[in-house]
This record gives structure tokens, sequence and C-alpha cells, in this order.
């Protein structure tokens, strides 16, 4: 396999300057992150969206710093271009700037990612500051922010009244301030989106927040249909896989009760399981 150069922050924001996109997706494991990084995401993102699509919950508020550890170290292990993004918990960076850098500095020392995400604006840009300076880059994320889902009243749409959309307009400018490299836009409207895109150097990176934004960024299982029951607008299916999934697992289970499955030439030859790790050379 050729030799693939790590995707920086510097290369983040030179896409930025020449006007191409970046392409983010989330991943959770190594065999989701060597499919993805191969197909070219330009980020992954570990997000604490594990909470919900990973642990079943309702919200991404019972994630855990150890819980969040675990599968940077998964992905990070197999990915070799894409920059990895592992997401600050609730709770591992709001209680005070020491624990915040101590949080970062965990998923970076243990957890093999490039840099950081953390949700919040104006009010976290001291945080944001802290943890640039111990040399960790640091990814904002304004807008809907699910780690405030009780203030917020639900996953609503943020930013739709003059005076909002100043509040985070001005949250982006005090992040991008501090020091972060990138920006999480989501659950705005496209032209505040848009406004925001214009107005930082550095570049946002959208989810439901339509087409200006200098990326786009996606939960991986909700692109791939691993969920049938979600389908909210801003979303578009790529693959069916719950489908997909069901289908085989049907074909498997009745191949094994109908006894054709294993056939004469499904033998054991040493490789007990396949690995999700990154393809070995030779
Ligand atoms: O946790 C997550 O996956 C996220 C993205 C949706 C931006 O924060």
């Amino acid at each position: 396999m050729s030799e693939q150069k790590k995707v920086t922050i510097q290369r983040l924001r030179a896409m930025k300057r020449a006007g191409e996109k970046l392409g983010v997706l989330t991943a959770y494991d190594a065999s989701f992150a060597r499919i993805l990084d191969e197909a070219g995401a330009d980020i992954l993102l570990v997000g604490d969206s594990l909470g919900m699509v990973i642990k079943g919950e309702k919200n991404t508020l019972g994630v855990k710093l150890e819980e969040v550890l675990y599968h940077c170290r998964a992905v990070s292990g197999a990915t070799r271009r894409a920059h990895v993004v592992g997401d600050l918990p609730f709770m591992s960076y709001q209680c005070s700037e020491d624990e915040a850098v101590r949080s970062a500095g965990r998923l970076v020392a243990e957890g093999g990612v490039q840099s950081v995400k953390l949700e919040g604006g104006a009010d976290y840009a001291e945080v944001a500051r802290r943890i640039w300076r111990a040399g960790i880059p640091v990814m904002g994320h304004v807008g809907l922010t699910p780690q405030s889902v009780h203030r917020m009243g639900g996953f609503v749409l943020q930013g739709r009244g003059q005076e909002e959309a100043r509040r985070i307009l001005d949250d982006a400018l005090a992040m991008e301030q501090a020091g972060c490299y990138a920006m999480v836009l989501e659950g705005i409207p496209a032209e505040l989106a848009g406004e925001i895109t214009r107005r930082l150097s550095i570049p946002t990176i959208g989810i439901g927040a339509g087409p200006h934004c200098d990326g786009q960024v996606l939960v991986c299982y909700d692109a791939l249909g691993m969920n049938p029951d979600f389908s909210p607008r801003f979303l578009k299916l790529y693959a069916n896989l719950a489908q997909s999934i069901g289908d085989a697992a049907r074909a498997y289970l009745r191949e094994v009760r109908e006894g054709s499955f294993p056939a004469a030439e499904h033998t054991f030859q040493g490789q007990p399981y396949s690995s999700g790790g990154p393809k070995t050379e030779g």
C-alpha cells in the first residue's frame, strides 16, 4: 500500500483557502474507520454520538471519557490518512480548565487522536485556549450543542431570531479567536451558517446547517442507514445497511438451520477472525 500523508490542521486550513470541501464522518471502531479512511474521509470524528448509536441511549449525556478513549484507540489504530478527532464528553471539560486540559491530553496521549472537539461558544473560549496552549488543536462546535439538550428544550434548530443568530456568530468568532482550527456548525439556518463561514478564516463543518459550510459531517451510522426509524430532513441515506445486514443475517441463519453452511470448502486455516486494523504490507 502506498504511504499516505496524514491530514494535518494546516492541510485542513489550506483546503478552506483553496475552496476544497472537507468530507467528515464519525467513526467508532477499527473496521468502520479503515473503510471510511480508505474511502478518503478528511476527518474521522470519534463523536460522543456514540452514546446514541453505540450505547443506544437517547442523548449524549451519559458518555464517559473512558468510553470515548476506548473508541478513539480503536479508530486511531486503524486510520492512516484521515485526521482523527476525539470528542470531549459531557462533564470532562466543563468543571475546570485544568480538568479540560487533562481530559484532552488523555484523548491525545492514550487515545491516539490528533485533536479534540468541544461544544460551546464564548463561555468556553478560555477552556479552548488552555487546551491549545497545551499543544492540542481544538475543533469548536456551536449552534445546536447536544450536551445542552435540556437547556435548548430538545434537539431544535438554533439561531432563528436576529439576536440568537448574532450570539451564535459571536460564539464562533470567540472560539476562532481562542485558537480553534475548525468549527462544527450544527442545526442552524443555512444563511447563518453561510455568514459564519464567510466571517471565519478557519473551516466550518456543517450538520443540518445547509450547503454553505466549508465541509459537512454526518454520523456514519445515520448516513449508512443503520437505523430505519431515523430520517430527519437534513440527512441523506447513502446506503441501507439495516436492510443489507438483516438480509445477510437471514441468509446465514437459514443456511445454518438447513445445514448448507459450512460447506466442504469452509475449512479452518488458522485465521479465527477478521481484523479491523489497517491492511498490512505485502
Ligand atoms: O458527536 C458527534 O458525532 C458530533 C457530530 C454530529 C458533529 O458531535
